[in-house]
Parts: C-alpha cells; sequence; structure tokens
C-alpha cells in the first residue's frame, strides 16, 4: 500500500477516534440538515456524478462519504425483472419473480381511492423488498385516442378522476421508503413519435386537462420524482424544459423532489443544467465499460457538465441544487432508517391484486345471461388467446415477471368445475414482441376458428375472452395501435360464434377502448384491463357472480374512432406531421403535433358535440340495481370567492343482491363566455348498497370547482351565473339535475 493511501488511512482512523457522528449519518437529524452536512463535505466531481445513471437502472452516490447509490425499476403495475447494468437483457436472477398488479386504468376503473392506497402499499412493499429506492410509475398521462399503445399504464380521460386515483397509490408507496416517479410529464400522449414530436397544446388545455393529475400527485401525493417525458413542448424537450420544470413544476406547484428523465431523454447540457433537470437516465451509448473512462461520463449531465461548469459557463451552484435534491431524495430512501423491509408475492399482496381487480371489471351490457350459476352445470366452452396467455408479459418497460399466474381458462375451470369448462382458442395472436409483431398464417386462423365454432356449438354458454394483448401495435410502449378494431380477425370470429350459439357472453380483456360492430348481437359484454397475477380469478369471480361488477369506464368507448375528439382533425391532430428539417430521432424529422381538439377530450367531446358513445366515460352497470332520488340543496347559490353549498341525493338499490355504485357529479357552467364542456366531473364517491337500501350521498360544492383556467389572466376563473350540477351512474346518465347560482 503506498504511502500516499497510508496517510490516508491513518489521518481516517485518527479522525474516526476523535469526531461525533457527522450529521449527514444521524438518523435523528433533520433531512435539510443532513442534506446541508453532506452537501458541504462533496467535491464538484461527486455532486456532477450524482446527476447521471452509472447503470441503466442506477445513479451513483458518494462512495467515499458512505453515501449509496440510488436503485430504480419499472414499473407502476409491480417490480420488473433484474435488468443487466449496461445493457436492457434480463439478468436472469432467480429472486425476482413478483405480483403482477392490475394495470392502473384497471385501477382508475375501480373508481375507489382506497383501492389506490391497497395498490400503493402492496406494490411498495414489493418494491421495497427488491430493495429499490425508485419505482417508476404511477403513470398519469391522459387517455386522448383509443390508439395510445400506453393508455393502459395511465388512469383514463378525465383529470379530475385521475388526480383523485393518483394521490393514495404515491402516499402508500412512500411510506415503504421507495419513491414514486409519476410520469410522463408532460403531454406524452402517445407513443408514435415520442422521442421528439413537439406537442402544442392550449394553455387552458394544458392546464385543464393535462397537467392536475401531475399536481395532485405532486401537491397531495408528495411524490419524491418526477419523471420528464421524452417529447418537447414549446420545442424544448420535457426532459430539461424551462417553463414545466422550473415555471411550472417548481415554481407554481412547489415540488422539492427530483426530476429524472425518461430513458434518453436528455438531449442538451446547457438545457439540463439550466433547466431543472436532475437525473440524466439511460441516454444513447452503448453503457459499456471501454478499458479507460466509464461511458456513462459521456452523458450530457457528466463530464459534459463538469467542463462547462470548470469553463464559467453555467454557475457551479447549479450541481449544488441539483445534487441537494438527489441527496434529499437518497436520506428519504436509501438512508431512511426508519423504513419497513416490505414482503414480496405474499398471500396478502394476491389478495389486494385480486380486490382491486374484482372492483375494476366493468359489466357493459347483461340481458340477464349473467351472472353463470356455477351449480347448474351448464357445459361452458371458453375461447379466446387471452383466456391463457400470460399478459404479463410484453407491454415495454411495465413488463413482469410473475411468480404465479391464474389465467381465466384456470378459473373458469375452478369455478365451474374442470368437466364443465372446454377450451377453444379460436385465434391466435403470435408471441409478446415489443416493437415489431409476428404475421399468424391465415391456414392457422382458420383451423383455429373453425375448431371453436364446431365446439360452441355444442356447448350451453360461451364465454370469449378475446381483446387485445401486450404485442406491439396493440397495448405496448413504443408504438400505437394501428386502427380501432380487434386484431387477429376476432371482430369475424365474434359474429361467427354468435351464429354458432347466441348464448355468448364477451369478456375482452384490452387497455384501451376498440370497436364493437357486434355489441347489439351480444347478450352481454364485460370489460377488463390486464389485471395480473390474480386477473383470471377476477374475471372468473364476474362472471359467476361471486363478485357483481362496481366497475366504471374510466375513458369514452366511442361507436367509430372519428367520433373521438383527437381524430375528429386532421394529422396533425394526430398523430403529428413530420417537418421538412430538424432533429430527427426515433426515425422522425421534427414531428410537430397541435391537440386541436382542446379542452374537449373524451366526454367533453361527446356531450359537447352530441355524438354519443357506444359505452360512455363513467358507465358501468351491476348484478342489482340503483335509482337516484331527487337532489336537495343546503342552499341555491353561493358567493363567487368564498361560498361552498352542499347537494345530497339518496340512493336506492333497487334490485335483489348486495352492490356498490359509484355516484357521480358533474358540474356545467349554463352560460359561460368561453368555449365549455356540457359538464365536467368534479365529484365521485362509491357506495355499497344492501337490496333496498337507501344511502344519502352528498357532495360539497366550492366555487374553485365552477371554475376554468383563463390562460390570458394566467389564472382559474368561474364566472357568476347559473350552473347545473348533474349526479348520476354515468356521464351519459345522470337523472339527479339541480341549479344552482353563483353570486
Ligand atoms: C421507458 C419508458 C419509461 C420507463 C423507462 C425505463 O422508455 O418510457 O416509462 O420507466 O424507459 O424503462
Amino acid at each position: 500500500m503506498n504511502r500516499h493511501i497510508l496517510s490516508i488511512v491513518f489521518a481516517a482512523c485518527a479522525g474516526s477516534v476523535m469526531a461525533e457522528t457527522p450529521v449527514y449519518l444521524d438518523p435523528k437529524a433533520p433531512i435539510e440538515a443532513r442534506v446541508e452536512d453532506a452537501l458541504s463535505r462533496m467535491t464538484l466531481e461527486e455532486k456532477v456524478a450524482l446527476c447521471h445513471a452509472q447503470s441503466k437502472f442506477s445513479s451513483s452516490g458518494v462512495p467515499r462519504l458512505g453515501i449509496p447509490e440510488i436503485w430504480m425499476s419499472d414499473g407502476p403495475h409491480g417490480v420488473r425483472a433484474e435488468i443487466n447494468w449496461n445493457d436492457w437483457g434480463h439478468a436472469r436472477w432467480t429472486n425476482d419473480s413478483v405480483t403482477a398488479f392490475p394495470a392502473l386504468t384497471a385501477l382508475a376503473a375501480t373508481w375507489n381511492p382506497e383501492m389506490s392506497a391497497i395498490y400503493g402499499k402492496n406494490v411498495g412493499e414489493e418494491a421495497r423488498y427488491r430493495e429499490k429506492d425508485v419505482l417508476l410509475g404511477p403513470g398519469v398521462n391522459i387517455y386522448r385516442t383509443p390508439l395510445n399503445g400506453r393508455n393502459f399504464e395511465y388512469m383514463g380521460e378525465d383529470p379530475y378522476l385521475a388526480s383523485v386515483m393518483v394521490v393514495p397509490y404515491v402516499q402508500e408507496l412512500q411510506k415503504n421508503g421507495v419513491a414514486a416517479s409519476v410520469k410522463h410529464f408532460a403531454l406524452n400522449n402517445q407513443e408514435q413519435w415520442r422521442g421528439n414530436i413537439n406537442v402544442d397544446v392550449s394553455d387552458r388545455a394544458l392546464y385543464e386537462i393535462y397537467l392536475p393529475a401531475f399536481k395532485a400527485a405532486v401537491q397531495q401525493g408528495g411524490a419524491w420524482t418526477i419523471m420528464g417525458a421524452y417529447n418537447k413542448i414549446w420545442n424544448q424537450h420535457c426532459c430539461h424544459n424551462k417553463r414545466l420544470l422550473e415555471d411550472i413544476l417548481r415554481g407554481e406547484w412547489g415540488f422539492d423532489g427530483v426530476v429524472v428523465t425518461d430513458w434518453g431523454g436528455a438531449h442538451d447540457t446547457r438545457e439540463a443544467a439550466l433547466n431543472g433537470l436532475d437525473i440524466e437516465m439511460g441516454s444513447f451509448t452503448n453503457g459499456l465499460t471501454s478499458e479507460s473512462e466509464f461511458t456513462y461520463n459521456d452523458y450530457f449531465l457528466a463530464k459534459p457538465f463538469l467542463e462547462l461548469i470548470r469553463k464559467g459557463e453555467v454557475p457551479a451552484s447549479l450541481a449544488d441544487d441539483k445534487a441537494r435534491r438527489i441527496l434529499r431524495l437518497i436520506f428519504r430512501t436509501a438512508m431512511n432508517t426508519d423504513k419497513p423491509f416490505g414482503s414480496l408475492h405474499s398471500p396478502e399482496h394476491y389478495a389486494a391484486a385480486k380486490a382491486i381487480g374484482d372492483e375494476s371489471i366493468v359489466l357493459l351490457k347483461n340481458n340477464g345471461i349473467l351472472p353463470l350459476d356455477p351449480s347448474a352445470g351448464k357445459r361452458v366452452l371458453v375461447v379466446g388467446d387471452n383466456a391463457t396467455r400470460r399478459l404479463s408479459d410484453g407491454g415495454g418497460s411495465s413488463e413482469l415477471k410473475v411468480k404465479d399466474y391464474v389465467s381465466p381458462l384456470d378459473a373458469m375451470r375452478e369455478v365451474f368445475g374442470a368437466d364443465c369448462v372446454d377450451f377453444a382458442r379460436g385465434y391466435a395472436a403470435g408471441r409478446p414482441m415489443y416493437a415489431h409483431e409476428e404475421v399468424i398464417p391465415e391456414s392457422v386462423q382458420d383451423s383455429l376458428r373453425a375448431e371453436a365454432l364446431a365446439k360452441a356449438a355444442q356447448a350451453d354458454v360461451v364465454v370469449y375472452f378475446g381483446g387485445l394483448n401486450k404485442n406491439a401495435y396493440q397495448d405496448c410502449e413504443s408504438t400505437d395501435r394501428r386502427d380501432y378494431d380487434l386484431p387477429f380477425g376476432q371482430n369475424e370470429l365474434i359474429e361467427a360464434l354468435v351464429k354458432a350459439n347466441p348464448n355468448i357472453i364477451i369478456a375482452n380483456i384490452t387497455g384501451n377502448a376498440y370497436a364493437m360492430p357486434w355489441a347489439d348481437h351480444v347478450p352481454a359484454i364485460l370489460h377488463a384491463s390486464y389485471l395480473g397475477t390474480m386477473g383470471g380469478a377476477s374475471l372468473a369471480d364476474a362472471v359467476s357472480g361471486r363478485v357483481n361488477p362496481s366497475g366504471k369506464l374510466p375513458y369514452s368507448i366511442p361507436v367509430r374512432l372519428q367520433d373521438n375528439g383527437a381524430h375528429a382533425f386532421g394529422v396533425e391532430c394526430y398523430p403529428g406531421v413530420e417537418s421538412e428539417s430538424g432533429d430527427v430521432l426515433f426515425g422522425a424529422c421534427a414531428p410537430q403535433q397541435r391537440y386541436e381538439e382542446d379542452i374537449l377530450v373524451g366526454y367533453r367531446w361527446h356531450d359537447t358535440k352530441k355524438i354519443p358513445a357506444r359505452y360512455a366515460f363513467g358507465h358501468g352497470l351491476s348484478y342489482t340495481t340503483f335509482a337516484y332520488g331527487k337532489p336537495v340543496l343546503s342552499a341555491k347559490e353561493m358567493n363567487a370567492d368564498s361560498g361552498s353549498l352542499t347537494v345530497t341525493v339518496p340512493v336506492t338499490n333497487t334490485g335483489k343482491r348486495a352492490g356498490a355504485e359509484v355516484v357521480q357529479l358533474y358540474v356545467g357552467d349554463d352560460k359561460a363566455s368561453v368555449l365549455r364542456p356540457v359538464k365536467e366531473l368534479k365529484g365521485f364517491e362509491k357506495i355499497a348498497l344492501a337490496p333496498g337500501e337507501t344511502r344519502d350521498v352528498t357532495f360539497t360544492v366550492t366555487p374553485d370547482m365552477l371554475a376554468f383556467f383563463d390562460a390570458d389572466a394566467h389564472a382559474w376563473r368561474s364566472e357568476p351565473g347559473r350552473f347545473t350540477l348533474y349526479i348520476g351512474g354515468s356521464s351519459d346518465n345522470v337523472p339527479a339535475k339541480i341549479a344552482i347560482n353563483l353570486k
């Protein structure tokens, strides 16, 4: 050991004998004191090292000071299998199989914040057990078009629903000492050209539709990190976008956490240094460690950042600002000594996944054929590739390596008796693959269809588990769907099955809306998203009636794609257009896009343009029925600045079995100086009612619920005048209406 090292060792020994525990290592010291103490001990190089990846899913700590690295993992629905240090391959560990929880679109479909709290707690325990400091989720991008490949990872088309449902997930996840990374901030509402598309949207639509869920996650959820989106707004990449990160996120919302890029989302050192980016992950480097240097040092926020500071082109204080926020994250997570130890694929986690799945299934239509009585001994034919396909595979970064997986077919046999349930695949859907798809020969499809039709004619009832899956160009990251139809000839298959046996129940699994040309020819339709480990059990329990469906659609299901606002304009509205010149990324030359539908997203479009959806936002039936009584107001008017009033509606279970109803409150400005949607969701409550039971549901209405965002004034404003309160069980079924006046 050379003299230099020896002198360091002796100094350290001497020092350690005398000094008491440094503040940054004292678990009882306030975090901010620990942050400042640690910062004061760090070199500039160490501060810059914190600001970028050291591997595919980790960023540096400060080894010299015993400050640990930050370990991140996908994804929103569970903890992704371990990835290699330097490439996107699976590390093939044998201890990283997990619980797959339902997709966040399913969570949103429960309309139950308690389910969100259960979700955050349980997925947080798995991330903690897997020793992750940051879980890369939840995603709250708004469902703008049914073609977006990643809608299944998000919480639907309405900002209020997403705002309410994201908060408990973040709060409970972080109680495990694991940070949320709310994504993708912002306007990443499609996968087509996601890397560099420049999205142009009005400030009004930005503040009324696309920002609220992120704001709620930050201000009410207390999110510790935010993930910048790949795309651009105002011609600047979101990951280092001054207005988005400095003015809005930190300036207006008071965010004190860390901004991380999406993987490869950084493109410019100066912007990254100046505009509030903290940690750069996953840039385009092969990440392989060359002989001399650590290739991660080529990241924008690595050596190039250090050089800008050394040359005096940006102030060194920027490194302090970033390091301060990253140290705060480390003290909240990796160095948090109060955090629990977590658990993995436990019976409790499976029960949680099932409970969420049970409450997420939406009964779209039922002529009485459902529920199917398991004791009737009916011969059931299960058809569909999704009856057996492991849907936790694929889809991109939200993929999961499950320890267990209950398929719909397994569960149907469990509930109805193995000897009563036969299976025919009906169609082949190819292997779950990312960014390209397997073509299935027609001959294969023909023989599978013939087998299914022959068996259907012999069965008492057919239960069809089809839909989309996690393949490219379906519900999958990095590609959008090519059209609004179910793939693999399913529409023709369903029509043929109906002819072969009219007693058919459609129980499709999809992360998106899709065309249902056969909807009027089938007696019943269940609508489920990807439900993970226990998904099949939830579906079989909904078919058998062990579970009474209580889900409500978190997005509209248009009859045709053109009935959706994003598809009612030209290609610049969706998917955008390429420019003549500009930066080329992901194979596209500076794509531009304009959200022409503006604030009229989803049901806002359907209501205002009077285009009925096939099934509306908020729609969902039950095996019982509910009736709404007359609404009663505490007052007929309130002051615009300080008032509030309540509206109470009696809701009755008028059927023969217990059930849960989501009572929804929409508000409409009957006369506004600006274009406003007919009505907007401003409250909801899920209530369980026994047969014959009546419960009063009361909502408090305050002026902010009546406001719109005035972009010129850059402020929320509610105009005096008459408003209508609409209350009911769906956006297109609001029987309880009453007017109020804002003074
Ligand atoms: C992906 C996704 C993001 C994910 C990250 C790491 O590109 O956009 O959601 O968390 O990279 O896999």
